[in-house]
């Protein structure tokens, strides 16, 4: 059977279903994110980028207060932006989304991604991208964050986009470790070599677009989401699960936490219910298989940041 939590190297228990937020539109966020503590999520992801942290921290207060979870029951997740990588940018741009999300303190908080831009800097820029890049070390911002848990404003923390030399760069420089690194994971991207090499030093892999972002089935240039894979779905006829439950269940059966994203009922009920079957060996070879090294988020606009994460091969 698949681990429900798994556990951080600093004891904390993660919850493996976590409901990712980014794009959850205001006026749907709210209502996904109280759907989602309803039906059993207790982790919770999301970043100061994605601008909803205050619809979202609404949902969570309300099921605090109406006792149907405890505020220690949740794990709740955010990420500091590329704009504010200098150390003492660390601590007010928490403190800006705890205070959006109305909370004392947060469960995890993220690097978002190595590179850094300058403070004034568009947060995503769209051409000339060179002309914004500031040469922040994600070191120097690693001391900001640990700073944030000395504080108690965040239990622990992570990095998130790290290619594996990074990870390791920020282990050795380190006073507090980082529990996860945050990557696109899924089975076009099934990240088998970073998820081995962070495993063996304590480092867990947190999957984002587990489900190869659906919504962009049919874009140019982004690869096919497995979950419409013929294939998938008769795999998913075997075990009377649906392409998405298998892999989700594929990749927490690799000890990797997902997050999917969802607002809609049904689909936040299927995608957390993925504990009760047992994929074959042949089935996990095929999804094995599927992986072609594609990415959904390659931020390539950053390809000649000295940080840039994804020119080495793992
Ligand atoms: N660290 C980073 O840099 C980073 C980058 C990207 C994402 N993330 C995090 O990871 C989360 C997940 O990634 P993502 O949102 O990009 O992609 P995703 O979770 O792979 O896919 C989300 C899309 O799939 C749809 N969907 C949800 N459940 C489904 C199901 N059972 N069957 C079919 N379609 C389904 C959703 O539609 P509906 O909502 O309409 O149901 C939405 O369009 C994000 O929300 C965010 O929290 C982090």
């Amino acid at each position: 059977m698949l681990p429900k939590t798994i556990k951080l190297n600093n004891g904390v228990l993660l919850p493996t279903v976590g409901l990712g937020t980014y794009k959850s539109q205001p006026g749907q966020v709210e209502e996904a994110v109280k759907t989602a503590i309803d039906v059993g999520y207790r982790h919770i992801d999301c970043a100061w980028f994605y601008g909803n942290e205050a619809e979202v921290g609404k949902a969570i207060r309300e099921k605090i207060a109406s006792g149907v979870v405890k505020r220690e029951d949740l794990f709740i997740t955010s990420k500091l932006w590329n704009n504010f990588h200098a150390e003492k940018e660390v601590i007010p741009k928490l403190k800006e989304s705890l205070s959006a999300f109305g909370l004392d303190y947060l469960d995890l908080y993220l690097i978002h991604w190595p590179f850094g831009t300058k403070v004034d800097a568009p947060l995503l820029p769209t051409e000339n991208h060179e002309k914004y890049f500031s040469d922040v070390d994600y070191v120097e911002t690693w001391k900001g964050l640990e700073q944030g848990v000395k504080l108690g404003l965040t239990k622990s923390i992570g990095v998130s986009n790290f290619n594996a030399e990074q990870v390791e760069r920020v282990l050795k420089n380190c006073t507090i470790k980082p529990v996860v690194n945050q990557v696109e994971c899924n089975p076009n991207l099934n990240q088998k070599k970073l998820n081995a090499f962070c495993k063996e030093r304590g480092v867990v892999l947190v999957g984002y677009c587990p489900l190869g972002r659906s919504e962009y089935v049919g874009k140019p240039g982004f690869p096919e989401p497995t979950i419409f894979d013929p294939k998938v779905a008769d795999i998913g006829k075997k075990y009377n699960k649906t392409p998405a439950q298998v892999v989700l269940n594929y990749l927490v059966g690799q000890g990797i936490s997902v997050i999917p994203k969802s607002v809609t009922q049904s689909r936040i009920i299927e995608n957390i219910d993925i504990f009760d079957f047992t994929l074959s060996e042949e089935d996990k070879a095929y999804l094995d298989s599927c992986n072609k090294n594609q990415r959904i988020c390659p931020l390539d606009g950053f390809k000649n940041h000295k940080y840039y994460s994804f020119s080495s091969e793992f």
